[in-house]
């Protein structure tokens, strides 16, 4: 796997935590239908965070509000000890958050290198096609370059989505499902290069439902049902919890 550079991590005093996400007291109402409940959360500065919960859970919003998709109907978000809770996405991109989404939206008539291109911001395009060169070889995907998007398979947007958002050079990334529906495999390829890029210090927050990767990958485990946070903490200890094996499995 080749190196690539990112934002260098920032350093605190020892002992003392560094969260770059926190989310208090989060609620959102669709209708009569409550989507989150005053939930709350932090993720730890290069760390990789999950969260599990059921279909309809809250995931996707919870997401959707940390990325100043949709506000809040309550409570607040900070990132980097800023308040963005009435951030647009533009805004919230600017402080250094990159997102996937659950439903690819990589452009299909475009080549994959065209998608990671046109969305660069601030740079000339002989550096944006240097970036994207370089991101495309980090994620072992150079072969699919010249690709249309339409022409790509699930787990290829998967990989393409991840090197888009990481044009931008994010220190936070959210990742909703990136290993769904794919196999295995390219499971662990993909468990490997988010570990690539938390050592070279970038944060990743993750929506999944697979426990196996799940228990594999994060440091910290947040579990949602019905809007909720019902359990948080190291992964096993998150699993053995009995008011995640009732809401979950
Ligand atoms: N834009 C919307 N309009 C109306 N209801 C919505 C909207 N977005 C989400 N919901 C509802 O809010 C609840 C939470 O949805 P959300 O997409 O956040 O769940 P999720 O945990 O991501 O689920 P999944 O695992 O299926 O992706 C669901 O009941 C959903 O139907
Ligand atoms: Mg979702």
């Amino acid at each position: 796997m080749s190196t690539l550079t990112l934002a260098a991590p920032r350093s605190t005093a020892p002992g003392l935590r560094d969260d770059i996400l926190v989310v208090e007291g989060v609620s959102k109402r669709f209708g009569g239908r409550i989507a989150l409940d005053a939930a709350s959360l932090e993720v730890r500065r290069g760390s990789i965070t999950g969260v599990i919960g059921p279909n309809g859970s809250g995931k996707s919003t919870l997401f959707n509000i940390v990325a100043g998709a949709l506000p809040p109907d309550g409570g607040r978000v900070r990132i980097n000890g800023r308040d963005t809770t009435r951030h647009g996405p533009a805004q919230v991109c600017r402080e250094g958050v990159g997102r996937t989404f659950q439903i690819s939206r990589l452009f299909s008539e475009m080549t994959v290198l065209e998608n990671l291109v046109a969305i660069a911001h601030g740079k000339s395009d002989v550096e944006a096609v240097e970036r994207a060169r370089e991101l495309l070889d980090f994620l072992e995907i150079a072969g699919l370059r010249d690709k249309w998007g339409s022409e790509l398979s699930y787990g290829q947007r998967k990989l393409v989505e991840i090197a888009r958002a990481l044009m931008l050079e994010p220190t936070l990334m959210l990742l909703d499902e990136p290993f769904a529906g794919i196999n295995p495999r390219l499971q662990n390829r993909i468990v490997e290069h988010l570990d690539a890029l938390r050592r070279n210090g970038l944060t990743l927050f993750f929506i999944d439902h697979e426990m196996r990767i799940v228990l594999e990958v994060c440091d910290e485990l947040y579990v949602l049902a019905e809007g909720r946070v019902i359990a948080r903490g190291a992964p096993e200890a998150v699993r053995a919890d009995p008011a995640v094996a009732e809401a979950y499995f």
